[in-house]
């Protein structure tokens, strides 16, 4: 019979361990949750007395503002956090390969192996060990094998993946009512039992008929999948707005039609300055790689395309500034408004925004950089480590983080909105227009300005006013 969980541990206390195991505990008051990490500053802030979380997140405060210190810890003690659970999450990084084979391309898997073997050197009881960082397919595979090799007698392990679909943003919200909860298990009797186990967990909130349960390597290929689907449907829309700016037609008129067709849906339909964020790049990165592994080039070209049109659409941005800006942005100052990969966070990872800076910063223009949520720190460390042939002190001569959307508009002649957050909706555009330089050049990378309005006010606004 599945064993009645009342002791979790999650490893990793990030934008996924965090949120993820802090809502398992709030929906689960007679589950004691530990999260640990060797981060010791990250685990502090989890700790912070004024809930200066590592994270920003809606609603994430608030959730652990309610458990924490009731059945919610946090901490770096690993160890002790493997000896007392009897389910313990594996939510590590898994970044893409730097350098060795598959380098470019492949998960490493470093931070998952280091965790399992962990798990293997410390436990002297059994444990149901649960994927939930995005592994290639057939990792769960290598986790038992490591786990096997290196267990106590009456020690066993079972192993099953159960990826993560949140999105940041809208983390609390999606974990609170998900399309689904997805649980993969070897199909023996063990293994079935670990899945009702962990089910039984989930079943405290999620209906049921949305708690699915599959086999080990489809759980994990289904992962790659949404994540590649999703991102193929905004690389299609980003190149039909390519077509759609040659030709007068509007994107987003283009979009509601096409997703008014019940077959097709209405939402991740925008088009933008590009996706970013620290997974569709890495998760379609590493299905390339996997289809090249099992010798399927044709698909993994297919896959590659996605990416590549997503870094197109980027440089295809950038050009459009520096074009429009008579051919050269030397000397002259940008605003960009955003500095965030997605709006409602502060997460920075893959931003479009960083790849705009750079260019801009490589044609020596200057940029004013507003952004409501990212910390001024993660700034100078994402744009130092993207101008690498740039000293910082070379970098900070020619960058200004501002305080307001009007502070960073202040005598630029172009203002670029890199992020979707709803304040650059809401901004004073009569007072930053008088601030601007003339002509005053709005570059809205995400469709979220009333273009007719500001075109009214006097801004010449792309994506439009070269229409005919
Ligand atoms: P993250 O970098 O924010 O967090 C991972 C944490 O794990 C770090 O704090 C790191 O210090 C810690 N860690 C690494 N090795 C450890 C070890 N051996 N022991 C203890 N702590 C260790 O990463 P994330 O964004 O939370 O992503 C984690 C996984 O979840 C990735 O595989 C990612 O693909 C997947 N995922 C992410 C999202 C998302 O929105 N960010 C959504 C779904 C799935
Ligand atoms: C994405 C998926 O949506 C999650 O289901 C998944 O769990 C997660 O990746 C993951 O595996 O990490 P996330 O990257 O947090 O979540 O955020 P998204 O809302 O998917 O946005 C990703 C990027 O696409 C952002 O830069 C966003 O601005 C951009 N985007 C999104 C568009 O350009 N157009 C759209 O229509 C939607």
């Amino acid at each position: 019979a599945p064993l009645k969980i009342t002791k979790i541990l999650c490893i990793g206390a990030g934008y996924v361990g965090g949120p993820t195991c802090a809502v398992i505990a709030l929906k689960c008051p007679h589950i004691t949750v530990t999260i640990v990490d060797l981060n010791q500053a990250r685990i502090d802030a989890w700790n912070s007395p004024d809930f200066n979380l590592p994270i920003y997140e809606p609603g994430l405060e608030d959730v652990v503002r309610q458990c924490r210190g009731r059945n919610l810890f946090f901490s770096t003690d690993v160890d002790k956090g493997i000896r007392e659970a009897e389910l313990i999450f594996v939510s590590v990084n898994t970044p893409t390969k730097k350098s060795g084979v598959g380098a470019g391309f492949a998960a490493d898997l470093n931070y998952v192996e280091l965790a399992t073997r962990q798990i293997a050197a410390v436990a002297t009881t059994s444990k149901i060990v649960v994927e939930k960082s995005t592994v290639p397919c057939r990792t769960a595979e290598s986790m038992r094998t490591i786990l096997e090799a290196n267990s106590k007698p009456n020690c066993r392990f079972d192993i099953l993946s159960n990826p993560e679909f949140l999105a940041e943003g809208t983390a609390i919200a999606d974990l609170f009512q998900p399309d689904r909860v997805l649980i993969g298990s070897l199909q023996t009797r063990e293994g079935k039992d670990a899945c009702a186990a962990l089910a039984n967990v989930y079943s405290n909130w999620v209906p049921e008929n949305k708690i699915l349960t599959v086999g080990l390597w489809s759980s994990e290929l289904s992962k790659l999948a949404a994540n590649a689907m999703l991102a193929q449907r905004i690389s299609s829309v980003n190149a039909l707005s390519a077509i759609c700016e040659a030709t007068g037609a509007n994107i987003d008129e283009v979009a509601h039609a096409v997703g008014y067709d019940s077959r097709v849906g209405p939402k991740f339909l925008k088009a933008s300055v590009g996706f970013g964020g620290s997974c569709f790049q890495k998760d379609i990165l590493n299905l390339v790689y996997l289809s090249e592994s099992l010798h399927l080039p044709e698909v993994a070209a297919y896959w590659r395309q996605v990416v590549e049109m997503n870094e197109y659409q980027k440089r295809r941005f950038s050009k459009r500034v520096v074009d429009t800006l008579f051919n050269t942005i030397t000397g002259k100052h940008i605003a960009v408004l955003g500095f965030a990969f997605k709006a409602d966070t502060g997460d920075t990872r893959e931003s479009a925004s960083i790849t705009l800076i750079r260019d801009f910063l490589s044609e020596r223009a200057f940029v004013n950089i507003y952004d409501p949520k990212v910390i001024e720190s993660q700034i100078w460390l994402d744009l130092s480590e993207a101008c690498p042939n740039m000293s910082l002190e070379s970098i900070k001569k020619q960058v200004k983080i501002c305080n307001s959307a009007v502070e960073a508009a202040l005598n630029t002649e172009a203002i670029v909105i890199a992020t979707e957050w709803k304040e650059f909706k809401a901004v004073a555009w009569t007072e930053v227009y008088e601030h601007m330089k003339k002509p005053a050049f709005v570059f809205d990378g995400r469709l979220l300005v009333d273009a007719d309005e500001l075109t009214k006010i006097g801004f010449k606004v792309y994506p439009s006013f070269f229409f005919f």
